[in-house]
């Protein structure tokens, strides 16, 4: 099939030394004869003139005749050279699977590889000079028409993108390409190329729909997810609420309890019935032991709904440890423990800023519970340090440290983060210890609120040490609110 596609061949530099030999060879035989005749001439002999004239003209024959033949020879051998790069383009052509047509500036198709015969549903034969007008409807045709006048015009490349229906009947979306191009007779023309879009406008299509509707099923999740939350929220919010209320009610009736109690020991003096200021006290003991869980869940609470408030003062945590000892004296002594305090001096001079109120509070829950855990008759040691706070917004400030060490159980490595969350205790003391889980969690809280830290270790040979540092201040620093 001749598509009309042409590589240009070019005679090689060989060739045309080839024909330029012949030629130079043809032309010395020429020479030689010539030259014969000559030299028979100037001997001024008549016959010997007449005897060359046929040996001259067999040569010029010869010449002539060796010319014609070479020529004849080439342009029979050109002819083969161009069919063969004819024959060879146009298999590469039909052997691209994308449709691709030549048309002429009467807009008529001139060339076309297999594909594109295919596409139009009709042979070579039958469409070779025929136009758009005669395959589509005239409203598509006019459509090409006037991109094939763009191109041929602005020999700009333009691109286009139409529905076409195929001979089996299939509508196929399909983008065109046209560019301008010179033909063999040195007319315009055009090129175009066209890619069957369908299935990628197809799968584009699916991938959005896919897109949309993952989108979707995300917004109703997020929806539900939210909706969740918010439940989850609520009700957390309405057990702080409970929790809050509840302590609250419960603190009043507890503080008559105590009250009564203390005053009918004080009624019963010291000659009293001994029993019963037995029973009295041990009412005392456990309605403070229920005060401190009331309190601890109290806080709890607040810390829950961030409405924890404390005041942040400049002040001497050396004093504040002196009142917090005075709860702890009768249950120190109980035990026969003494308590002893390192650097003291240092302690008195530092100014720590902190909330009083909730400081005693953290010194009660650690000492009480380096008592708790502390052997019998042992030494307690409170020791001060200047340390430096390393994270957070104050991080690189100088800091007052507070070790407390007791002897005793040793909390497990692995423990000595989870004892500051809320209700949990050491695997090694949780058997008989009593109490809730909740004062460390508290406390690490509460310093937090201060900028401080608070942080555990084992003790060098048993028992444990509890660390905590305040940032320091000028005495002179204003009162802080902070709610948490
Ligand atoms: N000084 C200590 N020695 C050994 N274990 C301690 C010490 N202080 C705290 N713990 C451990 O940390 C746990 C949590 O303490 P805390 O939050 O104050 O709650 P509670 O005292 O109500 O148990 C304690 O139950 C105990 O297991
Ligand atoms: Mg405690």
């Amino acid at each position: 099939m001749n598509t009309g596609f042409d590589l240009r061949m070019k005679r090689s530099g060989q060739e045309w030394a080839a024909i330029r030999d012949s030629i130079l060879v043809m032309f010395a035989v020429f020479c030689v004869s010539v030259q014969n005749a000559v030299v028979t001439l100037s001997e001024g002999s008549q016959v010997a003139l007449s005897a060359s004239y046929p040996f001259i003209a067999v040569s010029v024959a010869l010449f002539v005749g060796g010319i014609v033949y070479f020529i004849r020879h080439r342009a029979i051998h050109m002819q083969k050279k161009l069919e063969d790069s004819h024959e060879f383009l146009s298999t590469m052509m039909d052997s691209i699977p994308t449709p691709i047509f030549v048309k002429n500036s009467k807009h008529q198709w001139i060339a076309g590889n297999k594909a594109f015969w295919r596409l139009l549903g009709k042979p070579p034969e039958m469409m070779r000079g025929k136009s758009d007008y005669d395959v589509f409807p005239k409203e598509q045709a006019d459509i090409f028409w006037e991109m094939d006048e763009k191109v041929l015009m602005s020999q700009e490349m333009s691109v286009n993108v139409e529905l076409l229906r195929s001979p089996e009947g299939e509508d196929r979306l399909i983008s065109t390409k046209k560019v301008s191009i010179k033909l063999e007779n040195g007319e315009p023309g055009l090129v175009g190329i066209i890619e069957d879009i369908t299935d990628i406008r197809r799968n584009q299509e699916e991938l959005k729909a896919h897109r949309d509707n993952l989108q979707q099923m995300v917004e109703l999740q997020t929806r539900d997810i939210v909706a969740a939350k918010e439940k989850a929220e609520a009700s957390n919010q309405a057990k702080s609420e409970f929790l809050s209320n509840m302590s609250h009610e419960l603190r009043t009736p507890m503080h008559a309890i105590l009250n009564y109690s203390q005053l009918g020991r004080k009624r019963l003096g010291a000659e009293g019935d001994g029993t019963l200021s037995k029973y009295l006290h041990n009412i005392e003991i456990s309605g403070n032991r229920l005060l401190g869980l009331l309190n601890n869940l109290l806080d709890l609470s607040k810390l829950e709904a961030g409405k924890l408030t404390l005041h942040l003062k400049p002040g001497n945590l050396h004093h504040t440890l002196e009142q917090s000892l005075i709860e702890l004296d009768s249950l120190l002594d109980e035990k026969g423990l003494k308590f002893e305090i390192k650097n003291e001096v240092l302690a008195e001079r530092a100014v720590a800023v902190y909330d009083h109120k909730r400081m005693v509070q953290v010194f009660v829950n650690m000492i009480s519970n380096a008592i708790k855990f502390a052997s019998e008759q042992s030494t307690i040691t409170l020791q001060y340090s200047m340390g430096t706070i390393t994270e957070g917004e104050k991080a690189g400030s100088k800091a007052l440290q507070c070790s407390i060490h007791n002897s005793g159980v040793s909390i497990p490595d692995h423990e000595l983060l989870n004892i500051f969350e809320k209700f949990t205790q050491s695997t090694a003391t949780k058997t008989g210890a009593g109490g809730t889980g909740l004062g460390l969690s508290i406390c690490r809280e509460i310093l937090a609120a201060q900028a401080g830290v608070i942080w555990a270790e084992r003790g060098v040979e048993n028992g444990a040490r509890f660390h905590f540092m305040l940032p320091c201040g000028q005495p002179d620093d204003h009162e802080q609110v902070v709610t948490v």
